[in-house]
């Protein structure tokens, strides 16, 4: 289920570049040198740099002195417990995965898929823990415009289901279209077409008091993600698993779940730090040649003008950032794939002001 093709491919691509400078340097001598030291120049630089810890591994992007001393603190205790759970599959599916099989007292759980896409979210998560699930987008794209830390801003109405790169993998997975909304190709999952500001409360209206067990957020940007959890709020229990694909930036889904967590003083736990569910969709295709084609245009892309380029585009600040200012671990692991990893698990311990009796509980007090 949990496909990782793509990056076995970045990693057969890594080890043959080391093959190939290792032969360069058995050769050319000289060459080790050279590359000896870059390498200690890079270590006294590290020894110097003043950035450690203002930055966090969405490839050091973004400076967190922009925020208050709570949210910093917030960040910070958030990167050592995620590196404690970091897992090498993508987060939700692991997560659905784990998920125990259905039985009669819990069959109105409710597992959400919060940007569905062209649905292959949605149906792998049916797949991976044999339930169903519901999957909400308006299809014709975000519906605000989507503020990426100091990086970029990604326009409303990015993510069309009418845009060429949807239609091609439309097309090329095998999704069939109707009235706009992608099939459910013989899955368990129902989509909800429209704003979630308009569906997901007449949603959970038409399904009383069922709780969520799983939600999956994937609408990018931080107000409808805060929109969300306050909409889902009274159907959190203890024992929900949040996730969250896009949490590693700093300004969208982090900043909205600090902040509801804060407001309902929830107890929570990080579960896991993975992989991004869109690339799955490139594992979809089902042509083999085709998805291989795709494979390397995702790394390209990943390292020519995605977040792979810190890495080498030395111009830029992020480059500095990540070389000079991150811990030697997470270069590791962020240097090991060929794609994003952003998306964090999150399970709900204790519903805070939240629990059905908590406001009587404060009166009585
Ligand atoms: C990154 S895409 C989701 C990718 C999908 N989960 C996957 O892995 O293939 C984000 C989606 O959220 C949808 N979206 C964003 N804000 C929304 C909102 N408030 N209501 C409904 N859909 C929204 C967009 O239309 C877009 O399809």
């Amino acid at each position: 289920m949990d496909r990782t093709n793509l990056h076995h491919v970045w990693k057969a691509i890594l080890i043959g570049v080391a093959l190939v400078v290792a032969t360069a340097c058995y050769f050319v001598p000289v060459l080790l040198v050279a590359i000896g030291l870059v390498l200690l120049v890079l270590l006294c630089a590290r020894v110097v740099y003043p950035g450690r810890d203002r930055y966090i591994p969405n490839l050091y992007a973004r400076d967190i002195r922009v925020y208050d001393d709570a949210y910093r603190s917030f960040i910070g205790h958030t990167l050592s417990d995620l590196r404690a759970c970091r897992i090498r599959g993508h987060t939700l599916l692991s997560e659905a995965s784990l998920l125990p099989g259905l039985c009669p007292q819990d069959s109105d759980e409710l597992l959400l898929d919060l940007g569905a896409w062209i649905g292959w979210s949605t149906r792998l998560i049916s797949d991976a823990s044999g339930r169903p699930v519901y999957g909400f987008d308006t299809f014709s794209g975000l519906v605000e415009d989507w503020q990426v830390d100091d990086q970029a801003v990604v326009q409303r109405g990015t993510f069309s289901l009418s845009e060429p790169f949807a239609q091609r993998l439309i097309r090329d997975t095998g999704v069939t279209l109707h009235d706009g909304v992608p099939d459910t190709l013989g899955r368990k999952v129902r989509f909800v077409k429209g704003s979630t500001y308009e569906t997901l409360a007449p949603f959970l209206a038409a399904h009383p008091a069922a709780p969520i067990r799983l939600f999956h957020m994937d609408l990018d940007t931080y107000e409808s993600c805060l929109h969300a959890l306050e909409t889902c709020k009274d159907r959190f229990i203890e024992g929900s698993v949040l996730v969250f694909d896009e949490y590693l930036v700093t300004s969208g889904e982090m900043l909205a779940f600090y902040e509801f967590q804060r407001k309902y003083e929830l107890e929570w736990r990080y579960r896991a730090w993975g992989l991004e569910i869109m690339e799955m969709n490139v594992e979809m295709v089902t042509a083999r040649r085709k998805r291989g084609v795709y494979y390397l245009l995702w790394i390209v892309g990943y390292g020519l003008i995605g977040d792979g380029s810190y890495v080498w585009k030395f111009l830029r600040r992020q480059f500095w950032r990540f070389w000079l200012g991150a811990q030697i671990s997470d270069i590791l692991f962020l240097l090991a794939v060929g794609g994003q990893r952003k998306s964090v698990s999150i399970a709900i311990t204790g519903l805070g002001t939240l629990r059905p009796n908590a406001e009587h509980d404060q009166a009585d007090g």
